[in-house]
């Protein structure tokens, strides 16, 4: 009997493109592991920031990812919102911050600090298998995924979108403010020189500027199908 194999959806695009929604909402439907590698980048900038670390300082970056493959869980209750703890502490509001948010895209950038990122993201993937969403995952981390997703919306719209989430949740800010954050993450993240924000080749590029997570989720659970990799959903 020949064995199943891993499923790997790699989900890639730039800030408020929906990936993170998206990918939640799949990773339930279809019962796989949420790997979402935009958490990890953050808890390393969490840790970084509270012990007073320069994010130029590229071999103390290195160290605390280092540190984060032991440390760093995310877990996916049925119920309720992810939960992400690093040495057992729920971090998952404090890495949502703008504060975090400025600060993430250079500690990214550090080429030590991908090198272990990369190894925590492949190790969390087992059977039955994972969506895995970030920057890289179709490009860098998981190029043989037989399913990849490249997201992408406007500017103006991604946005609005991170305005409304950070404003629900009480955290002061204004549209204009997070439109100049996002176009400056968008920059760092799609010029740096290790692995830059990319779509692979062979992705399939969905425009969610006007659509629905629903309408996104239907798309990409109807391109399983087709392809033989799912027939359950
Ligand atoms: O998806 P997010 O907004 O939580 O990601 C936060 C930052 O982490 C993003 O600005 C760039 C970085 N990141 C990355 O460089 N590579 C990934 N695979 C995921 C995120």
């Amino acid at each position: 009997m020949s064995e199943e194999p891993v499923l790997v959806i790699a989900i890639d695009g730039p800030a408020a493109s929906g990936k993170s929604t998206v990918a939640i909402m799949l990773a339930r439907r279809l019962g796989l592991a949420l790997v979402d590698s935009g958490s990890m980048y953050r808890a390393a900038t969490l840790l970084a920031v509270e012990r007073g670390v320069q994010l130029d300082d590229e071999a103390s970056l290195a160290d605390i990812a280092r540190e984060l493959r032991e440390s760093f869980e995310l877990e996916l209750p049925p119920d309720s919102p992810v939960r992400v703890s690093v040495h057992g502490r729920d971090i998952s509001s404090a890495i949502r911050s703008p504060e975090i948010g400025e600060a993430v895209s250079p500690v990214s950038a550090v080429r030590g600090v991908r090198e272990e990122m990369v190894e925590l993201q492949r190790s969390l993937v087992r059977k039955p298998g994972a969506v895995v969403e970030g920057r890289d995952i179709g490009t860098t981390v998981f190029p043989e995924a037989p399913l990849k997703v490249y997201l992408e919306a406007l500017q103006s719209e991604r946005a609005r979108r991170r305005y409304v989430e950070l404003t629900e949740k009480g955290l002061a800010t204004t549209e204009s403010s997070v439109g100049q954050e996002i176009a400056m993450r968008d920059e760092i993240d799609s010029s740096r020189e290790s692995s830059p924000l990319a779509a692979a080749r062979d992705a399939l590029r969905i425009d969610t500027t006007e659509l629905t997570i629903e309408d996104v989720v239907k798309e990409i659970t109807s391109e399983l199908e087709r392809r033989g990799l799912r027939s359950d959903v």
